[in-house]
């Protein structure tokens, strides 16, 4: 039988979606802390417009700890983004490096090397695929992992068709995907970056728990697809999600029950 998603979290909007994980983000970080030190695994962070919301509502969370709370978070922190384009010089704002130091880096005053994400300039991008996929693997791999949902089914960059065994890679992407990025390059898909490097299904499935955030009518056909799927295909990325013990669905009214 399938268990997809274990818990499924439906709110009338994105708001309340995103300020309900928020809340469980902040629960999960208060325990993370108190931790040994050997059983805290990174939190894979995710971009995209999904997420803004989300940081907006942990920045509120976390700036409300005491002075000394939100430093042993500073002294702690250890997160591994999903993916990076490849190609757009450094600083560039529409960088996942970029997007993460204005939503969560500079907000929270996190150290900026403790907010890991693929080298976006390397030279050699493979290498660079390979290094950090071993850099989040000497970390333990992902504890709680955050995933947005791509119009045609991906997640992280991991475009269709992919295989649940896929590592950290560079990828071409795809029209459809660089269509729905467009709007951070001028609403020109030509101008998004051909290629990145993204954690594959094998890093994303190694997580502990998974949290799946799906908002705006713009994800309802997807969402469906999904939810009806009665096994995972190459063809639907996010479908691997299917095989994971424990995936919590965040959708708002848009997403999941569409006129
Ligand atoms: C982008 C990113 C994903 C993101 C997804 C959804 O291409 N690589 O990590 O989750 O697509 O993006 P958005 O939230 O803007 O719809």
């Amino acid at each position: 039988m399938l268990r997809f998603p274990r818990q499924l979290q439906r709110y009338d909007s994105a708001a309340d979606c995103c300020d309900r994980l928020a809340q469980r983000l902040e629960t999960h970080l208060r325990q993370w802390l108190s931790m040994p030190l050997a059983l805290r695994r990174p939190l894979g962070l995710a971009t995209g417009r999904t997420m803004e919301p989300l940081y907006a509502a942990l920045v509120q969370r976390l700036m409300l700890w005491s002075a000394a709370d939100l430093d042993e978070l500073r002294q702690r922190w250890s997160s591994f983004n999903l993916d990076e384009y490849l190609g757009l010089p450094a600083g560039d704002p529409r960088r996942y490096s970029t997007y993460m130091s204005r939503h969560l880096g500079e907000p929270l005053q996190l150290p900026p090397e403790t907010l890991h994400l693929p080298s976006g300039g390397a030279a050699d991008a493979h290498g660079a695929a390979q290094a950090y996929a071993a850099e989040l693997n000497a970390c333990g791999g992902v504890g709680v992992q955050l995933l947005g949902l791509g119009n045609n089914g991906h997640v992280g960059f991991n475009e269709p068709p992919t295989t649940a065994d896929q590592s950290c890679h560079v990828v071409d992407l795809s029209d459809a995907t660089r269509r729905q990025n467009s709007a951070l390059f001028g609403g020109d898909s030509a101008a998004v970056p051909a290629q990145a490097i993204t954690l594959g299904l094998h890093e994303i499935l190694a997580a502990d728990e998974i949290h799946l955030v799906v908002t705006g009518a713009a994800k309802a056909d997807i969402l469906k697809r999904l939810l009806t799927l009665p096994a995972p295909q190459p063809g639907l990325p996010a479908s691997w999600l299917l095989n994971h013990p424990c995936v919590w669905l965040w959708a708002d009214a848009d997403a999941m029950d569409p006129p």
